[in-house]
């Protein structure tokens, strides 16, 4: 028996969405409405234990050297707090290679709810960096765009990554987003091993350009800047053929008047930008119909850039 009381942490960590067209593995976003949540306390051996998982259909590992939550825990204490020990339980509130940061989300929850629970204060840099490692469990890259964000909140420019650089951008305050996940599945490691490991310098050129524009339409608060800015030349060409009805629901979109549409992260969810909550639930709608043409109808919501990760409640058990 130990005399340390020993609360439960319970943080919650949004879902983002990455790359937002040229910003591959460097920008990300997050959303408002939906998000994991893991619950931590001390325990007096070190290291990691996953107690529980809800909310995954018993789809993903406990043991705590493989799931995503335990992983970018273990990162925190080895860096952070070597002698010491927490039990995690992870409620899956977003579903599996969705491409919105289902991962980045377990692990940037998991990172908040260990550093409240052994009151160490961490800087955010330090939070992300940990969450990376579980990000890297994942997917076996330990890219930072739904991370970053996911703990921050805002939209995140990830500038470097040795060292790990942070840059938060102004976020348009009439920004929508119509966010449609179509009822397939991408694993994140299926989705990049279709990406051309070389890229033509022209397509880099402009790439970085549009990149620029991004951040400087973000800077003037300009929707429709930042709608033009929303191209991807070299990611979304590779991918679009994974996601039955990918091109179909963005023909419609753009038809329809969408400042942009792309894919969220590494797929399959599909995003269309406007500038209002009414149009971004048309959108939505034409969304739904594009996929269900193709058999892959899903699930949707209208939602808008929210905070980052927080802990919500502290619980006695
Ligand atoms: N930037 C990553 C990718 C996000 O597009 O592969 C995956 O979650």
């Amino acid at each position: 028996m130990t005399s340390r009381a020993r609360p439960w942490i319970e943080a919650f960590a949004p879902a983002t969405v990455s790359n937002l067209g040229p910003g591959f593995d460097c920008l990300g976003l997050a959303l408002r409405a939906r998000g994991d949540v893991v619950r931590a306390r001390w325990r007096e051996a070190p290291g990691v234990e996953l107690l529980r998982i809800t909310g995954d259909g018993g789809k993903l590992s406990r043991d705590a050297t493989l799931n995503t939550a335990a992983v970018a825990a273990t990162a925190l204490l080895q860096r952070w707090a070597p002698n010491a020990g927490v039990e995690l339980e992870l409620d899956k509130g977003l579903p599996l290679g969705s491409g919105l940061g289902s991962s980045g989300a377990s692990a940037a929850a998991a990172v908040v709810a260990v550093d409240a629970a052994l009151e160490l204060g961490l800087p955010a840099v330090a939070l992300v960096e940990a969450a990376r490692a579980g990000e890297a469990a994942a997917c076996g890259a330990g890219h930072p765009d739904n991370v970053a964000p996911s703990i921050l909140g805002g939209i995140v420019l990830v500038p470097s990554l040795d060292p790990l650089r942070l840059v938060s951008l102004p976020v348009p305050p009439s920004m929508w987003l119509a966010v449609y996940t179509p009822g397939c599945s991408l694993p994140t490691a299926e989705a990049r091993a279709v990406l051309p490991r070389m890229v033509e310098l022209a397509a880099v050129v402009q790439q970085a350009a549009r990149l620029g524009f991004l951040v400087h339409a973000l800077h003037e608060g300009d929707l429709a800047m930042l709608g033009e800015a929303i191209v991807d030349d070299i990611v979304e060409p590779a991918r679009a053929g994974l996601i039955p009805g990918y091109l179909e629901a963005k023909a419609a979109c753009c038809e329809a008047g969408a400042l942009a549409c792309s894919i969220s992260g590494a797929g399959p969810t599909t995003f269309a930008l406007s500038s209002d909550r009414g149009r971004a639930e048309a959108l939505l709608r034409l969304l739904d119909e594009a996929f269900v043409a193709v058999g892959v109808g899903g699930t949707g919501f209208v939602d808008q850039v929210g905070q980052g990760a927080r802990v919500t409640s502290d619980v006695l058990h």
